[in-house]
């Protein structure tokens, strides 16, 4: 399956072991300040097994899905990158977003971005993808710097049904990633 590793980072599919990290992430305030109703989900194994099995499978139907991000020196789980149909926001759909979520300690150092990266490249070169959208709260400055970095372009605010998060809508072709300096 799935295997990448850039400068600092390896990416896998998630193993049942990096429930524990997962979670922690999930527990954490700040990480899910910006994330659906910016509260915390109460913690539950048996959704986070679920989520785990499903991203699995998801590599091996559509050759995409959530990637674990391990520090390549220390092998620990410091945040997840991943590839999935945004299916909270219908108006945008079919689609699919790239997306990420990092271990608080871990912010601030480029891991996303470098892990991002290699999502770009699997979705546009081995999954054929067309266009990958990003989608953030619009408070969300930390991601917006990453969405930049990695080329994807702000196209246009909404938001989310049921009176949902704003939410800002960023977007890059496979023809703009192509002509972009994809270091
Ligand atoms: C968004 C997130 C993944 C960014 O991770 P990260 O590892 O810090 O990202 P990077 O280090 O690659 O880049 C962050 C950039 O934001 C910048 N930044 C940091 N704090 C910022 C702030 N308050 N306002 C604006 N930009 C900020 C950093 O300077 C950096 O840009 P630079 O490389 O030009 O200096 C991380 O903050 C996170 O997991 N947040 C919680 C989950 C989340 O919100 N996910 C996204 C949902 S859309």
């Amino acid at each position: 399956m799935f295997l990448e590793r850039t400068g600092r980072l390896e990416l896998r599919p998630p193993e049942a072991a990096d429930a524990g990290a997962f979670a922690a992430m999930d527990a954490d305030p700040e990480v899910m300040r910006y994330i659906g109703d910016g509260s915390v989900p109460p913690a539950d194994p048996e959704l986070m097994a679920a989520r785990i099995a499903r991203a699995r499978r998801s590599w091996q139907e559509r050759g995409y899905g959530l990637a674990s991000v391990l520090l390549r020196e220390s092998g620990e789980v410091v945040g997840w990158v991943q590839l999935a149909p945004p299916l909270f926001l219908p108006e945008v759909l079919p689609a699919v977003e790239i997306g990420w979520r990092f271990r608080r300690d871990a912010w601030g150092h480029g891991y996303a971005t470098e892990a991002a990266r290699v999502l770009l490249r699997v979705g546009f070169e081995e999954a054929g993808l067309d266009r990958l959208l990003s989608i953030r709260h619009v408070e969300n400055a930390r991601s917006a710097r990453v969405m930049e970095k990695l080329g994807l372009r702000l196209r246009f605010e909404t938001a989310v049904p049921a009176g949902g998060p704003p939410v800002a809508v960023h977007a890059l072709t496979r023809a703009e990633w192509l002509s972009g300096p994809r270091v």
